[in-house]
C-alpha cells in the first residue's frame, strides 16, 4: 500500500482510504486489511474525485485538516472518503434530496466529522448560519446553473480554493460536451485561476473536474 497523497493510498492500481469507522461500509466497497489497518477501496466509477486522482490530479485539495463545504453530497459515497482523509477537519455536506439525506444520516452515525445539511445549494444564505470557517468548496450537482451555484458559494463563504465537477449534459443537452467545457472554463476564468482541468472519461462520461484558486 503506497500513500500517494496524505490519507490516499494506492495498491495494484486501485485507490483506498484508511477506514475511520472500521468494519463499516458505505456503498458496498471492498475492505482490505493490511498491516493491522483497514482500508476502504475508493471506486472511480462511483466517485468523481477518485476518477480525477486516477486521471492524474497533481494537487490533492482535500487534506487532513481541510474544512470542506460539499455541495451535492447524495448518499455520502465521496463524502465518506473525504471523512477518512480529513480526520482533523470537517465536512459540511449539503444535499437537497430528502431520500439521499436519510442515507447520509446513517453514514454520519459513525463519522463525526460530517455535518449533514438538508438544503438547496443555490441558496447559501439559508445554510450559512450552520457553516463555520470553510477553506475548500467541492461541488458535484447536476444542475443547469452549476457554475453560478459554485461561484455563489465560493463568494458567500470567502473560500479561495474549490473543485467543480462539471456535468456537461445538465448544462445543455444539445451542445457538444467539449464546447460546454470551453464555455464553463471561460466563465470560471473571470473569477478564478484554473489550476487543473481533467476529463473524467472513462469513469464518468461527459464530466470534467476543474480545480480553481482565487
Ligand atoms: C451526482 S450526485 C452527487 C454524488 C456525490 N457527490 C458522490 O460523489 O458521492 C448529485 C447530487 O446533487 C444533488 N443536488 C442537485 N441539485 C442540488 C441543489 N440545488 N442543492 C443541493 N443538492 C443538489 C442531487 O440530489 C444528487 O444527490
Amino acid at each position: 500500500m503506497e500513500e500517494i497523497f496524505p490519507g490516499v493510498y494506492e495498491n495494484k492500481g486501485k485507490l483506498y482510504t484508511l477506514n475511520i469507522a472500521p468494519g463499516s461500509r458505505v456503498y458496498g466497497e471492498h475492505l482490505l486489511i493490511e498491516g493491522g489497518k483497514e482500508y476502504r477501496s475508493w471506486n472511480p466509477y462511483k466517485s468523481k474525485m477518485a476518477a480525477a486522482i486516477l486521471k492524474g490530479l497533481k494537487e490533492m485539495p482535500v487534506k487532513r485538516n481541510s474544512r470542506i463545504l460539499y455541495l451535492g453530497a447524495a448518499n455520502g459515497t465521496t463524502v465518506s472518503h473525504f471523512s477518512d482523509i480529513s480526520t482533523e477537519g470537517i465536512i459540511y455536506a449539503v444535499e437537497i434530496s430528502v431520500r439521499a439525506m436519510g442515507d447520509l444520516f446513517e453514514v454520519c452515525r459513525t463519522r463525526k466529522n460530517i455535518i449533514p445539511i438538508l438544503a438547496d445549494a443555490s441558496k447559501p444564505e439559508k445554510y450559512a448560519p450552520m457553516v463555520n470557517d470553510v477553506n475548500f468548496v467541492y461541488q458535484d450537482i447536476s444542475q443547469k446553473d452549476q457554475v453560478g451555484i459554485f461561484i455563489k458559494n465560493m463568494d458567500r463563504f470567502s473560500v479561495n480554493k474549490g473543485m467543480l465537477m462539471v456535468k456537461a449534459r445538465s448544462i445543455d443537452i444539445s451542445m457538444h460536451p467539449r464546447k460546454i467545457f470551453e464555455k464553463v472554463k471561460k466563465e470560471i476564468k473571470n473569477e478564478f485561476e484554473i489550476k487543473e482541468s481533467i476529463y473524467l472519461q472513462p469513469y464518468s462520461k461527459d464530466h470534467m473536474a476543474i480545480l480553481v484558486e482565487r
